[in-house]
């Protein structure tokens, strides 16, 4: 099949929907962000691609602290609507109940399957956007959601993002282990 060329806007399928939680002036706010990754092992750093024109990239700055909050599929309405309005305009602070781990400045949502903690650890300045690497410093989630001591994705049911056809998706099927399937051809090939 020939290649079709679809320009350069493109992206990575799926993307995570997440909620980034930061403190700006002393009030919560959050935004969602699918422009997130896990890019360090240790320390643990994520990575994260914020508008400058954002309300949250300040309150980052100010306090040098963020949360990653993972939703689930019931919490679409509300993750959606949290990006269709601006904390500089709205108050965002009293949707969700939060809560604070170790650092006092990074502000949590309790309905959310698992919620990290992060400490800012470096800032790039790109032509658009921040680049937030921050340090997982704490990660919090409940029983309910672990299956052997680690987060299950089934039970968590996070929400996925494609773009630019903006659109939410839920988990599909399992398709293998990681770090396992390869092995039968490694043992063929060495
Ligand atoms: C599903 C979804 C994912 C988003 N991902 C990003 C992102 O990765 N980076 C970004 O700068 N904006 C992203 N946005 C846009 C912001 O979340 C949105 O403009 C938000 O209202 C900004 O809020 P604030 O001004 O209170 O910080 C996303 C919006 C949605 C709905």
């Amino acid at each position: 099949m020939e290649k079709i060329k679809v320009g350069t806007n493109a992206f990575l399928y799926p993307m995570p929907v997440t909620l980034v939680g930061a403190t700006i002036e002393g009030r919560p706010n959050f935004m969602p962000v699918g422009w997130i990754a896990r890019v360090n092992l240790t320390p643990p750093l994520i990575a994260m691609g914020l508008n400058k024109r954002h309300h949250t990239p300040s309150g980052i700055q100010e306090s040098q602290t963020f949360s990653v909050n993972i939703p689930s599929r019931d919490l679409i309405e509300l993750t959606d609507y949290c990006g269709l309005v601006s904390g500089r305009e709205v108050d965002k602070s009293a949707l969700f109940e939060i809560f604070y781990g170790e650092l006092k400045t990074a502000p949590m949502i309790k309905k959310c399957a698992l919620c990290m903690e992060c400490r800012l650890f470096q800032t790039v300045a790109l032509p658009s956007h921040h680049l937030f690497l921050g340090e997982i410093v704490g990660a919090y989630t409940e029983e309910r959601y672990l299956t052997d001591g680690k987060p299950d994705i089934r039970k968590m049911d996070p929400l996925l993002l494609t773009m630019p056809d903006n659109n939410y998706w839920a988990v599909g099927e399992h398709a293998g282990k990681a770090w396992s399937l390869g092995n039968r051809l490694k043992s063929k090939k060495g």
